[in-house]
């Protein structure tokens, strides 16, 4: 029998079992292969005992309609900047990527699926630079990996992002009141067009263009105006004013979610600044866009992307990432799928399609 190893890596994501189940049903049909796991990234290997699993039919039963990852993950073990202390004891990173490779060599696994986002496919390239047959999965709610249309969790986190605002609109009627919900998104602005779009916002913030305050005041003054005495605000936690900066919070160093909540704050703190009289509250989602259970969009997406996967090491297709295009399932270089981000183009067509329906940018 032949070994698989996958891993999961990066921020969680709603789709990751599907993956894994996915993987692990293809590979049954081979007779020829037993697939692990790696908790945690590839923590589990350098353990002692080591914490790998053996991925069995009973340990992966259903668990594509379950959220998270049953292998745990982790965004701050990162091979390629490894810490350790130099003879000063100061903190210095260094690249280990031979020794995990050896590692994987040494444990007996003759090929490795990774799941994760770009941080985690740059560690695939440079896995595969050091000759592990290795295969990429993209994984990211925000939507922002080049090389595929979509990536699993991004549906889900739409549909969480969607439900919430739906919730608002009416507390929002009720009081009359500005409404700022802050989603994730941290360089692209998918999930907060979405939700928009989804929702009927008024407002909708990202990342890709900068707002101009004086027109998001003259918008919730014409809706005073007008008597529809209410506003609903998505913003992205990327977004940013022209001319200003994002505010940080307080937190856990080295962690993405110091920013999360900075924005909402921001904006509705310039809001009042500017003399918006109504009363303004704000909503920040936060990881509950990441938990719960996926959108049946997203559990195919993963499962097949899962298949797509393992097919692709049947035919020797490594140093590549599956990725979804045109409808259909492909295998790109792992090298595109770093690249660069996937953003919301300033003149694409969801951006003129949404100030169609009437959402301002404050461009
Ligand atoms: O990249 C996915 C994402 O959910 C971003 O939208 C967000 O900025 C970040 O992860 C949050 O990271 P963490 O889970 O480390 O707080």
């Amino acid at each position: 029998m032949k070994k698989l190893l996958i891993a999961t890596g990066g921020g969680d994501c709603p789709g990751l079992n599907a993956v894994i189940r996915g993987i692990c049903k293809r590979a049954k049909k081979t007779k020829e292969w037993e697939v692990y796991g790696s908790m945690e990234a590839f923590n589990g290997l350098f353990t002692d005992p080591v914490r790998i699993i053996k991925l069995t039919g009973k340990k992966t039963a259903g668990i594509h309609v379950r959220g998270g990852t049953i292998l745990k993950t982790t965004n701050k073990s990162d091979p390629l900047h490894y810490p350790v202390k130099d003879e000063n004891g100061n903190v210095i990173f260094v690249d280990k990527t031979k020794d995990y490779v050896d590692r994987i060599k040494e444990l007996g696994f003759d090929a490795v699926i990774n799941i994760g986002g770009d941080g985690s496919q740059k560690i695939s390239k440079a896995f595969f630079d050091h000759g592990l047959p290795i295969i990429g999965v993209p994984k990211t709610i925000d939507n922002d990996l080049s090389a595929t249309d979509m990536t699993f969790g991004f549906q889900t986190a739409v549909q969480i992002a969607s439900d919430s605002f739906d919730k608002l609109v009416t507390t929002a009627e009720s009081h009359h009141r500005v409404m700022i919900m802050e989603v994730m998104g941290r360089d692209a602005g998918w999930i907060a067009i979405h939700t928009a779009i989804a929702g009927g916002a008024e407002i909708c913030l990202i990342p890709e263009i900068p707002y101009d305050i004086n027109k998001l005041v003259k918008k919730i003054e014409s809706r005073y105006h007008e008597g529809r005495g209410f506003v609903n605000i998505v913003i992205a936690e990327g977004a940013k004013a022209k001319e200003g900066t994002i505010v940080s919070r307080e937190g856990e160093e080295g962690s993405r979610h110091v920013r999360l909540g900075g924005v909402a704050l921001q904006l509705s703190q310039q809001l009042k600044d500017a003399g918006v009289h109504p009363e303004i509250r704000e909503t920040i989602l936060g990881h509950v866009q990441r938990g719960g259970t996926p959108t049946a969009f997203d559990r195919v997406l993963a499962s097949l992307f899962g298949v797509k996967a393992f097919e692709m090491l049947l035919e020797g297709d490594f140093g590549k990432m599956v990725a979804f295009k045109n409808n259909t399932f492909i295998s790109v270089p792992l090298e595109d799928a770093t690249k660069e981000n996937n953003v919301v183009g300033i003149d694409s067509f969801i951006i003129r399609g949404a100030k169609g329906l009437g959402i301002i940018f404050g461009d």
